[in-house]
């Protein structure tokens, strides 16, 4: 599948001048056609910077680069050490002083050129973290802002200590968010092909260990990949 999925189609259904054939030299198109690769983003809401989820996330992200590496761009964000106050969402006013990162990530996340999002979380009491729920709360600008995430793909990797510590229902919890900002919805390819990446931190040594949890981790990356690659017109017929 992977090798049925280009950029060159992308491009053309991006109309960028250089799809056009507009008269621009051929270092300045190879430029263009560097920066129209599409975007996978995968935004980790562990509160702890570069632990479990994020080495799951960079697995994740590494197949979905992976799929097309001349097409696809990858980037890692994690919100550990952010100030994202959830209840901002809501309209409580920012207090004098209070600091407030999330502003930073609206233009990251609506770019047009992010074509796919996976958002990560560790499992807490079976459900995701408290920085994630802010995330999505504070993503409501998004649905104020001409809908700026709909139609880009979204996957959902979840990290929990136990082997079935609640992955899939954190999972599903961060996907119903993910669906109110009419995001199109992936679980993790064939052949673990479920809901997500469901990962296991709690063996006895590091999460990369957990040999399913990195299969579901990197089918997820591939799926989200090809998916978004379809979106944006760059799938062949099967
Ligand atoms: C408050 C809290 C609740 C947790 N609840 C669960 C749980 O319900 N199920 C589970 O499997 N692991 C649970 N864990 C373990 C974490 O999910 C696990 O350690 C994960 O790998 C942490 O991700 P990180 O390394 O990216 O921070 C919990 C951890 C904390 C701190």
């Amino acid at each position: 599948m992977a090798s049925e999925l280009t950029r060159r189609s992308f491009l053309g259904a991006a109309g960028t001048a250089v799809a056009a054939g507009t008269a621009v030299s051929a270092l300045s198109a190879e430029a263009a056609e560097a920066d129209n690769k599409i975007k996978i983003v995968g935004v980790c809401c562990s509160p702890r910077k570069g632990r479990t989820t994020a080495t799951s996330l960079q697995v994740c992200l590494e197949a979905a680069g992976e799929v097309d590496p001349d097409g696809i761009k990858v980037e890692l964000i994690e919100l550990a050490g952010m100030a994202i106050d959830g209840s901002l969402a809501a309209g409580i006013p920012q207090q004098p002083g209070q600091k407030d990162d999330f502003p930073e990530l609206v233009p990251k996340l609506s770019d047009p050129k992010v074509a796919g999002i996976i958002v990560g979380t560790p499992v807490y009491f079976a459900n995701m973290s408290s920085l994630c729920k802010a995330f999505l709360d504070r993503c409501i600008v998004f649905r104020k802002n001409k809908m700026a995430l709909a139609n880009k793909v979204a996957g959902v990797l979840a990290v929990g200590g136990c082997r079935n510590g609640g992955q899939e229902l954190t999972i599903r919890s961060v996907q119903t968010a993910l669906m109110c900002q009419e995001m199109i919805i992936v679980g993790d390819g064939r052949p673990t092909g479920h809901f997500g990446a469901t990962v296991w931190s709690g063996g006895e040594g590091d999460v990369t260990d957990d040999a399913f949890g990195m299969a579901t981790a990197r089918n997820l990356g591939r799926r989200v990949a090809e998916t978004a690659l379809r979106f944006a017109g760059g799938a062949k017929e099967a």
